[in-house]
């Protein structure tokens, strides 16, 4: 059943207190609900109607006296209460759970051994019968009873007020929330946990106990988690003046978790991989990741938890600004421009080709069947471009006044979108004119600019024109409001100062405080439009869209030499990988077009020149080297094509890195011994960086297939001490297949079979592997001991790998979308949620030829043609067939 936006009512009755008891068991738990109920208009009598889905329903009371058959509906999803008393009056409901048998990991549920839940965004109704919806808020106490030795740590939200001992080897807790709260930030665990403990005090003196908690020998690996907690609360009081709000903050880590974690009131719950890390066993890439979940999911508690969402819809009002909020916060720790390059990145890679098919939706969707296919890249990450464009547009201290007002208009309630921007607004005074489109309009605008000198006038012109691109629903859009940050260069590389700007009739002056500015923000809000500066005293080069000042594609009219300028100059870092990327793509397709031509490729000496003026200039940082040497994905190309090409751009882009490794051989040998070195493992920017440039190399190098290149990243894996380095040669080297590739596999599973979380690294890297005609060796892992279909994680690495293989998962005979069909099918059974993840690859099926279009097509019928398939697989399969 599809769910719309248009359809929001509020509801006919609020929950005010919610106690909760739970008697935990092996084989079945036994929950107890009592609410404290009143109607939203005094005297009305409309039915309840709460949801319910797998709960066995053992007793119902209304103040206190036991409802029977006809007093109430129950049917598969719903409880219906006829016609509750008038006024306020107290529901109780009894009902038994299976957390053993609960293989979906949503509700309460079992992940090795212990108890632990997941409501997020429609679990609490596998839990008990409940008017599950973010509006809906309440004060929770929970009660657990448990098993003392098998299950000693028992936790819930808020403070913990009482605890005892039970006969028969049981124990008791009982936990108190003083937040009200929907239900989908309830959380509880129930296990041998032990915990790393620390304290953080507030500025304004409040001594807060913070604890991770593992099983016993995870312990050690938490330190990462908890230095990022701590960074995490600091920097959320110094940025936005935001505090924490009780005396505890948990932490805990579970191996099986369908997503990255959950910011459950003071109980975060996080995927075991998002926490645990020591050197060893962890990358860099796995150390900036915890540091970004651990702020996302701490800052969680006030835009999400504290001011809440009131429908499903506005999902990004939470989502879109916490993930702004995290990157933030890295950016602040690590490198800004670094962070920014690798946000661009997953934007283009990953929502880009969303956004431009089958399950194309707004920020905020207009409808949905589950809910859980909304947890995408468009309302995180497109969502947290939109909050981005507001702090541009207003600067620091302007969204700064808007968080205020925000907060002080809405804590404690559950809002929309509009409310947020209504207060970026109001604090600011400010116009935004249609920016509300953001919200509402799927695609990716497309932006073309014309600039043009004129040397008698001394004037600057960019002439800009937009596009949106029609999406499923939605066949003809408006204009946006796009703000395009501009600088202007001059012919030695200098920011030219900027005095005033001519739009649409009028002359507006640029220069704050009486001096003058070197970039502006352009608001760009009609379909055609000109913005011409003035006092331009030489021809400029124009850098446009300065740290990707809005989520769109641009096309400019800058030569290859203004990029390679810009690439040399801009002052603008961002925009100088941006140049470096503009060219590469360029190069890359028309090589793509010799390649189908079955024309010779060579590559453009201009391009190598100005790769290696980047990796030999010692005052660049080492991250933005390595990140400015890496080449646009093969999705971001293939996207860029009218017929998706998966074996020319694979062949392109494999032709460009070897041929690059040719020709900077010697730079790129000289980049590895340079930075060597013995020292300890420190997570810090210029470590990283270092790791990062020295791994990029070895990848270049090793895929030359040289022996005695082979050696030296053998060398690399043997002598490496952490596992930042040592896994970057085993890629480098398993890029090429061959007895020095089986045997590294081979050691490197020896090495560190006990360890799950680095197993999960063997399984991706193999999964994702470019070496013809990998879909056997994924088949055989499928079947290797150390993997399982009910683990995501393990799903994720091994499949999820997979399609991230153009090469092979878009193999022409079929192999890969066979394989793929099958598995769909197959785990559906298990987890829905991970299911339908998995079967999001297909989407895009129409973007290739005609061959594959229907060997996809079928396999996409076939899971359609499934007995009792989930909603979850349903919509995705179903919304890709139909567009
Ligand atoms: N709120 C969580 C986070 O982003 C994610 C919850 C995902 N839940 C889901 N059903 N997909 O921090
Ligand atoms: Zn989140």
């Amino acid at each position: 059943k599809e769910i719309f936006l248009k359809d929001y009512k509020l509801p006919d009755y609020y929950f005010d207190t919610v106690d909760l008891k739970f008697s935990l068991g092996e084989e079945k738990t036994i929950v107890s609900s009592k609410i404290a109920v009143f109607p939203r208009i005094d005297g009305s009598t409309s039915p309840l109607v709460l949801v319910g889905q797998d709960l066995k329903l053992l007793s119902i009371k209304v103040n206190n006296k036991e409802l029977k058959e006809g007093d109430y509906h129950l049917d598969a999803r719903r409880l219906t209460l006829v016609s509750p008393p008038s006024g306020a009056f107290t529901l109780e409901i009894d009902n038994e759970i299976y957390p053993h048998k609960n293989t979906s990991l949503e509700g309460l549920y079992k992940s090795s051994g212990n108890f632990c839940t997941q409501c997020e965004a429609e679990g609490f109704r596998k839990i008990t019968y409940y008017q599950d919806r973010p509006d809906i808020m309440a004060k929770y106490t929970c009660r657990i009873e448990a098993d003392k030795s098998l299950y000693p740590v028992l936790l819930s939200n808020g403070n913990l007020i009482e605890q005892g001992d039970l006969e028969g080897g049981k124990h008791y807790v009982l936990w108190e929330d003083p937040f009200k709260k929907p239900c989908y930030l309830f959380a509880l665990v129930g296990g041998q946990l032990e915990s790393r403990d620390d304290t953080f005090t507030t500025r304004s003196g409040r001594k807060v106990s913070l604890r991770i908690w593992t099983p016993a020998q995870d312990l050690p690996k938490t330190a990462h988690a908890m230095y990022s907690l701590k960074a995490a609360m600091k920097w959320d009081e110094d940025v936005f003046g935001l505090e924490y709000d009780l005396d505890l903050f948990n932490i805990v880590a579970v191996p099986d978790f369908n997503m990255g974690a959950m910011e459950n009131k003071s109980l975060n719950i996080f995927n075991s991989k998002l926490v645990l890390a020591s050197p060893e066993t962890a990358t860099d890439a796995d150390y900036a990741a915890i540091l970004g979940v651990i702020g996302h999911e701490y800052f969680h508690n006030w835009t999400g938890n504290r001011v809440t969402c009131r429908d499903w819809f506005q999902l990004s009002l939470k989502e879109g600004l916490t993930v702004f909020r995290d990157q933030e916060f890295s950016s602040d720790m690590g490198s800004r421009t670094v962070k920014r390059i690798a946000d661009v990145s997953r934007l283009r890679n990953f929502q880009y080709p969303q956004d431009a098919g089958p399950m194309a939706h707004p920020v905020r969707p207009h409808s949905y069947i589950k809910m859980d296919n909304f947890y995408t890249v468009t309302v995180y990450e497109k969502g947290a471009e939109v909050v981005r464009m507001y702090k541009t547009l207003l600067g620091s201290q302007g969204f700064r006044k808007g968080m205020d007002l925000y907060f002080q208009r809405h804590d404690g309630q559950a809002v929309t979108c509009e409310d947020f921007f209504a207060a970026m607004r109001d604090a600011n005074g400010a116009d935004f004119c249609n920016f509300l489109l953001w919200y509402s309009q799927a695609g990716t605008p497309s932006v073309k600019v014309i600039s043009s000198y004129n040397a008698d006038a001394h004037t600057f012109s960019l002439k800009f024109s937009q596009d949106v691109p029609p999406t499923p629903g939605q066949p003809v859009k408006e204009p946006m409001f796009i703000p395009v940050a501009v600088g202007l260069l001059d012919s030695s590389g200098k920011e030219m100062p900027l005095t005033s700007v001519y739009h649409n009739g009028a002359l507006q002056s640029l220069a704050s405080n009486g001096g003058p500015v070197y970039s502006t923000v352009l608001r760009v809000t009609k379909r055609e439009e000109e913005f011409v500066l003035s006092d331009i005293n030489e021809r400029p080069i124009p850098s446009l869209l300065r740290n990707f000042s809005a989520p769109i594609r641009l096309e400019t009219d800058l030569t290859d030499s203004d990029l390679f300028f810009l690439l040399a100059h801009d002052s603008d870092e961002f925009n100088r990988w941006e140049a470096g990327q503009v060219l590469a793509r360029k190069l890359m397709l028309s090589l793509v077009s010799d390649f189908q031509q079955s024309k010779p490729l060579v590559l453009n000496q201009k391009f190598v020149h100005g790769l290696r003026s980047m990796l030999c200039d010692s005052s660049l940082d080492k991250e933005f080297i390595s990140k400015a040497i890496t080449l646009p994905g093969e999705g971001e190309i293939m996207d860029m094509m009218d017929i998706a090409d998966p074996d020319a751009v694979h062949a392109v882009r494999t032709f460009i890195r070897k041929q690059l490794a040719q020709e900077l051989k010697t730079e790129l040998l000289s980049t590895i011994e340079s930075n060597r070195s013995s020292d300890e493992y420190v997570f810090d920017h210029p470590s990283m960086a270092r790791r990062a440039l020295k791994n990029i190399a070895l990848a270049y190098l090793a895929a030359l297939e040289d022996p005695e290149l082979t050696e030296l990243a053998l060398c690399e894996y043997r002598n490496a001490t952490n596992m930042t380095e040592q896994f970057a040669a085993l890629a480098a080297i398993a890029q090429n297949p061959g007895q020095n590739r089986d045997d590294v596999l081979a050691d490197f599973y020896k090495k560190w079979q006990h360890d799950f979380l680095v197993v999960n690294k063997w399984f991706a890297l193999q999964a994702m592997s470019d070496v013809p005609g990998n879909v056997e060796n994924v088949r055989k892992l499928l079947n290797h001991p150390a993997f399982d279909l009910r683990n995501p994680n393990k799903v994720y690495s091994l499949v999820g790998g997979f399609c991230g293989s153009p090469v092979n998962f878009h193999s022409k005979d079929g192999s890969g979308y066979k394989f793929l069909g099958e598995l769909v099918v197959q785990l559906d059974k298990i987890n829905p949620q991970v299911a339908s993840r998995m079967v999001s690859a297909f989407s895009r099926w129409r973007r290739y030829d005609e061959t594959r279009q229907k060997l996809a097509k079928a396999q996409l019928e076939m899971i359609m043609s499934t007995n009792g398939l989930s909603e979850n697989v349903f919509e995705i399969a179903s919304k890709s067939l139909a567009a």
